[in-house]
């Protein structure tokens, strides 16, 4: 059996169909069992249990042969110290394995995560992985995924009315553009077969590099809008937008220097592209299924 933490996120949710697909038994853990529902219609056992309480979390992961482990969510806009909130959770989940006795971890990190400073709110997943690495008898495997495609979705409103996207990343900077589907379903392959031992981490890079304006001309072509634009924002102007849609100045301070950190190179992908580092989904698909309905929804 197989715990999902998450399940009711973008990347649990994922890796517990894609495990129950395969045959497994799956608990799927979330906050909610009614957001839970699907998955239970699919077989999974669902288990109530909030992310911040090691005790109910220790009860979900006993008995399993491996969990995912994930904080959720990405962020929580008015958080006056979102940093306290990563590590919370991170110390609920390691309690949770060394209580359990659970001995394989398949942990979602990020691109960037290997710095302990100047990534934004990968600094909390930079903590994740020291606090978890450090039980010992554990085999644990980072996946330190790449920049969400799902992250572009909330542009669908300003694209549509506007016909620009903005973000302050540089507009020909390649990224290693990845999507929740494809990062749950490598999280269960891996938490299923289980090769590596000790601490691992495995770069997820996605199908290929893209930069903004690439993605910006792909999603474009997709909803048929030849005057869609990509607009670089400064940092300054980032972070003022942020703080008038309510975003707290810590929360706004992280996603800034998330900007920073991409723009210079701190955060970047280090191994090598291979089989296992790539992901399938490209940004052509992921324009036509899943940008393109919401925008002529919007
Ligand atoms: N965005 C990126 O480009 C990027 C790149 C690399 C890594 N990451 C990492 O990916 C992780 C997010 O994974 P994901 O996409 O699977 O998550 P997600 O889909 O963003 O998680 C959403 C879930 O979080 C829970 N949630 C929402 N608000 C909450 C709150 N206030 N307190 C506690 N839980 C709350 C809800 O689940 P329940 O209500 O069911 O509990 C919700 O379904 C983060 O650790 C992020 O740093 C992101």
């Amino acid at each position: 059996m197989f715990v999902v933490t998450g399940a009711g996120g973008r990347t649990g949710r994922a890796a517990a169909l894609h495990l129950l697909a395969a045959g497994y038994r799956v608990r799927a853990v979330g906050r909610s069992a009614q957001r839970l529902a699907d998955l239970a219609a699919r077989g999974a056992e669902v288990w109530e249990a909030d992310p911040l309480d090691p005790a109910a979390l220790t009860d979900a992961f006993r008995g399993a042969e491996g969990i995912y482990a994930v904080i959720q969510p990405n962020y929580i806009p008015d958080h006056p110290d979102f940093g306290a909130f990563q590590d919370q959770v991170a110390a609920s989940l390691t309690t949770a394995v060394t209580e359990s006795g659970v001995t394989r971890v398949v942990g979602l990190s990020s691109w960037g995560a290997r710095h302990p400073e100047g990534t934004g709110p990968v600094m909390g997943l930079h903590r994740f992985e020291q606090r978890l690495s450090a039980v010992p008898g554990v085999d644990t495997l980072w996946l330190r995924a790449g920049y969400f495609m799902e992250n572009l979705l909330t542009h669908v409103h300003t694209a549509r009315a506007h016909h620009r996207i903005s973000a302050p990343f540089d507009p020909d900077l390649p990224l290693p553009f990845v999507t929740t589907p494809d990062i749950g379903g490598r999280a269960a392959a891996e938490l299923a077969t289980g090769t590596w031992h000790g601490t691992e981490v495995l770069e997820l890079q996605g199908e290929r590099e893209v930069s903004m304006r690439e993605a910006v001309g792909v999603i474009a072509k997709a909803v048929r809008a030849d005057d869609l634009t990509y607009e670089q924002t400064s940092l300054a102007d980032f972070h003022a937008e942020l703080r008038s849609n309510g975003v707290s100045v810590n929360v706004a301070d992280m996603m800034a220097e998330v900007g920073e950190a991409v723009n210079s190179r701190h955060t970047r992908m280090e191994q090598p592209r291979t089989g296992r580092t790539s992901t399938p989904t490209s940004i052509e698909r992921f324009a036509e299924e899943e940008f393109a309905p919401r925008y002529r929804a919007a």
